[in-house]
């Protein structure tokens, strides 16, 4: 990454998310500038690709075509190949110069899930690795496993149970974030989509006033992330607007907020 001359993450569907992901991972911990595109469209402007150009390809099952093609466009312009591939001699880590297996286990529902975690686990060591502090990503990565695990504790699972109830009716959802809670609120969506069948919508919250929030009418069901970071203070004014339509605010926070109308905690 250090000796390219532009870096393009690129991956289809959940993978994508964690490309965009690791654009504000790269910036913020690196302070490195890294482009990303859909698999599908990267094909479509990749023109100013030279040798010096690096394509890292992110693909659980290293076999999605959209992505093989466009890769292999970029690779006729002399691109340089990296794979962050969960499937050890798959078509993708065997056309690549540099291969990262994720190393999530194999992958056996339709949703593809730790293998997304796998890729940012690996995107984030890399950018500190970068940076010169790989030590410190070890360190947010630990933190990271512990707060997930405490998401997993029983009482909490009761509550998420008790909310899937109320929310499963519903035809229409919207999940907001700022910051790295943007490709989140994405993800956060698509599985809602693939698993529940419900029709969710995942906004940059800044993005609510341009037009989607006319669609919120009283007891739409609205994610808002809140993490403890930069972000908190214009998303909560996101969820806010969301309330002030009608809508059902789950606040995903730190601390819980007035303007939820259920708070899951997260450390
Ligand atoms: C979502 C999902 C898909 C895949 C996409 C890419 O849960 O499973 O969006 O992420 O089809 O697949 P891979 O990662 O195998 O290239």
């Amino acid at each position: 990454v250090k000796d390219a001359d532009g870096t393009y993450l690129v991956g289809c569907g959940t993978a994508a998310y964690a490309c965009l992901a690791g654009t504000y991972i790269f910036s913020k911990v690196a302070r490195r500038h890294v482009n990303w595109a859909i698999g599908s469209e990267f094909g479509y402007h990749l023109d100013f690709l030279t040798n010096k150009s690096l394509v890292i390809a992110l693909s659980q099952s290293g076999e999605t075509i959209d992505l093989l093609e466009a890769v292999r466009k970029a690779k006729a312009k002399g691109a340089r190949l990296a794979a962050l591939v969960n499937v050890l001699g798959s078509s993708l880590y065997r056309e690549a110069d540099y291969t990262m297996i994720i190393g999530a286990g194999p992958e056996k529902g339709v949703a593809s899930t730790k293998a997304f975690t796998g890729k940012l686990a690996h995107l984030v060591l890399l950018a500190y690795a970068l940076h010169g502090n790989v030590k410190e990503g070890q360190a947010v990565l630990t933190q990271a496993a512990k707060s997930c695990k405490a998401v997993l504790k029983e009482a909490n699972i009761t509550k998420i149970q008790k909310l899937a109830k109320k929310l499963k009716d519903t035809r229409h959802m919207y999940v907001i974030g700022r910051g790295l809670s943007y490709p989140a609120a994405l993800e956060i969506a698509l599985k809602i989509k693939e698993i529940s069948y419900i029709h969710a919508e995942g906004l940059a919250a800044g993005e609510l006033k341009h037009g989607p929030l006319a669609l919120v009418e009283k007891g739409t069901p609205c994610i808002a992330l809140l993490p403890n970071d930069e972000t908190y203070g214009a998303n909560l004014a996101g969820a806010m607007e969301m309330k002030a339509r009608g809508g059902y605010v789950i606040g995903i926070s730190h601390k819980n907020h007035e303007v939820f109308d259920v708070w899951l905690p997260v450390a």
